[in-house]
């Protein structure tokens, strides 16, 4: 949601902040631009659209300077055009920001009373006209952004270029990431360590309310009550914040591709080499004393916690609320002891998410994460953070960060039912032997990929498409549904397929593929009666099941999937695999963007 990165070092600025800005592209795409300060002088460019727009801007019209910021949009205040682009300007003083400044009407009622116009929509053209405004003051430009800090009410990361400062760039942040890299006579600033990856490795993350003050050869980091602030300066894995393809179409294909090795790796974190020992923090979490969980997250995160509340529930016998971050945080729901709230996230980073683990703190035992990115918000203001060890997703639409959440996520239950004595030896060992056996079967339901692939020509025609699942496989309809909308842009739904003839089957027609999801497990009959239901109506079905299903109920479908055996239990995590590779396909077939669906982000760092 918005990317940001600032350079001042020895070399031509520009095309470090480009090649940034391409790695900060997941964030946002609506817009990007540079600017520099060159003999003194500030100058900018922007484009509007993908990075590449502005790349081709700066071959005719290129920009010089040591020293630069930049930032790729998505948008909030204003439609994506050039005038809205970031960096913005006001005399002297460039600045980019990530977030949202709440209260900018305010400073736009009072710049407007000083005469001031505005030639943007934005919420931050008034943070450079307010610095402006204090330097005409008498302001240094350090002085004029403490000033306005200290009025700025909602989200940000901010950096600011002046002009006639040719060795000074400023930095704060409260509510949205933002990190400073050390270099060599050169100091940077980006949104994530990806950004700052080539550049340096070595990595200071700004904590709330945190101002930073660069120069090439200094840092100084004061906090949010002006008092120098010793912030840890961390060695970042390059291994880690790689950016690249690895000879796939796209980042997604490649994302889809990986699940086997990071699922094993997930679960070699969580129980070793061998053995059924969970190594968990079990000292940190306590699920003896628990009378109930509250899992929160969005999007498909949401659905991981769903899938969990049927895991943990089942397993270990601990009632679980899940809801929606944005809808939990506001509803003030009750939270007190004897409650443990946990979080799951990707990015670390959601804004609603962070907000709602916020609203749990000081209220439940204890605040456990699940997290992707070890160094964000909502890993570090957790009791207990549990990495899905996913390594760096930059497909918009999430897909290892899925499963691997999944995988976490039934660790926490089987966990759990251990230390309540819920789930005997015996069958724990049996679990964990299949969650060891998993990525093997990932890797068997890969291997469907050209059948999908003919399939989402298919499905690519549809308008409509409806997902069934029932039990632990509803969540996983529902994401197979989001997964389908959010890159090929065609009209899904699910339902728990037990709820259909209480409406949906109206919908039913002859045009409208049905795909169910439906392992052959103890409620495979059920669902196989409300498919049967669809079908007597003219539905077409897809039914993705494994071998002993489609023996059973194979007669009169349009298409069919056949995958893996697999322990019931983990069935949620290996039918992943076709609704992600079947959205991909579609979404390919039909032309689409599918890395940079339009309209999205990743990181969704405002409300
Ligand atoms: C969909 C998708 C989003 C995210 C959601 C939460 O493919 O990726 O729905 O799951 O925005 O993001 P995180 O997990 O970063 O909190």
């Amino acid at each position: 949601m918005c990317g940001i990165i600032g350079y001042l070092g020895q070399h031509e600025a520009a095309p470090f902040l480009v090649d940034a800005l391409r790695r900060l592209e997941y964030r946002g795409y609506d817009s990007a631009g540079i600017a520099t300060v060159n003999k003194g002088a500030l100058d900018r460019r922007r484009a509007v659209g993908k990075l590449v727009n502005l790349s081709d801007l700066l071959v005719h019209m290129p920009l010089a300077g040591k020293s630069g910021i930049g930032h790729t949009r998505w948008a909030t205040h204003g439609e994506p055009s050039e005038r809205n682009a970031h960096p913005h300007k006001a005399g002297p003083v460039a600045v980019v920001h990530n977030g949202i400044i709440e209260n900018y009407r305010d400073f736009r009622s009072e710049l407007k009373e000083m005469g001031v116009d505005f030639v943007t929509d934005t919420d931050t053209e008034t943070v450079a006209l307010m610095v402006e405004a204090y330097m005409r003051d008498g302001d240094s430009p350090r002085a004029a952004v403490e000033r306005l800090l200290k009025r700025l009410e909602g989200a940000y990361a901010l950096a600011f270029l002046f002009e006639g400062e040719e060795d000074l760039m400023i930095a704060a942040r409260k509510g949205s990431p933002l990190a400073i890299g050390h270099g060599e006579g050169e100091n940077y600033i980006g949104s994530d360590a990806i950004a700052l990856a080539p550049l340096t490795d070595k990595i200071t993350y700004l904590e709330e309310g945190d101002m930073a003050v660069l120069t090439r050869t200094s840092v100084e980091i004061r906090d949010a009550d002006g008092q120098l602030a010793n912030r840890e300066m961390r060695e970042v894995k390059q291994d880690n914040v790689r950016v690249d393809k690895a000879g796939h179409k796209h980042f997604m294909a490649k994302e889809i591709a990986e699940q086997p090795q990071v699922i094993s790796e997930a679960i070699g974190h969580y129980f070793g080499a061998s053995g059924h020992q969970i190594r968990f923090p079990s000292d940190d979490i306590d699920f003896t004393t628990v009378s109930r969980m509250v899992l929160v997250a969005c999007g498909t995160a949401f659905y991981a916690c769903l899938t969990a509340k049927y895991w943990i529930e089942k397993l270990a016998g601990i009632p679980v609320e899940v809801d929606v971050a944005s809808e939990f945080r506001y509803r003030e729901p009750p939270v007190g002891k004897g409650t443990i709230a946990l979080f799951v996230s990707q990015s670390g980073e959601t804004a609603d998410t962070l907000a709602a683990l916020r609203y749990c703190k000081d209220k439940a035992d204890r605040i456990v994460s699940v997290v992707n990115v070890p160094e964000s918000s909502i890993a570090r203001e957790s009791d207990v953070a549990l990495p899905i060890l996913a390594g760096t997703e930059i497909g918009v639409a999430s897909t290892k960060a899925f499963s691997c959440q999944l995988t976490v996520l039934l660790v926490v239950a089987l966990e759990a039912a251990r230390q309540r004595g819920t789930i005997t030896d015996d069958r724990l060992a049996d679990v964990t032997s299949a969650l060891r056996g998993l990525p093997s079967r990932i890797n068997m339901a890969l291997d469907n990929e050209a059948v999908v692939e003919t399939l989402a020509t298919e499905l690519s025609e549809a308008r409509d498409v409806l997902f069934l699942g029932r039990g632990q496989m509803y969540p996983l309809a529902l994401e197979g549904a989001l997964k389908l909308k959010e890159i090929s842009y065609i009209h899904a739904e699910a339902y728990a397929s037990g709820e259909l003839k209480h409406g949906p089957i109206a919908l039913i027609d002859g045009n409208m593929p049905v795909v169910v999801m439906a392992p052959r497990d103890a409620l495979f009959d059920k669902t196989v009666s409300n498919m049967q239901e669809v079908m007597a109506r003219g539905g077409k079905v897809l039914l993705i099941t494994d071998k002993a299903g489609l023996d059973i109920a194979g007669d009169g479908l349009w298409r069919s999937i056949e995958m893996p055996e697999v322990e019931d239990l983990l069935a949620p995590i290996l039918y992943a695999i076709p609704a992600q590779q079947l959205a991909y396909h579609t979404a390919v077939a039909k032309g689409t963007d599918v890395d940079q669906p339009r309209n999205l982000a990743k990181s969704v760092t405002v409300e």
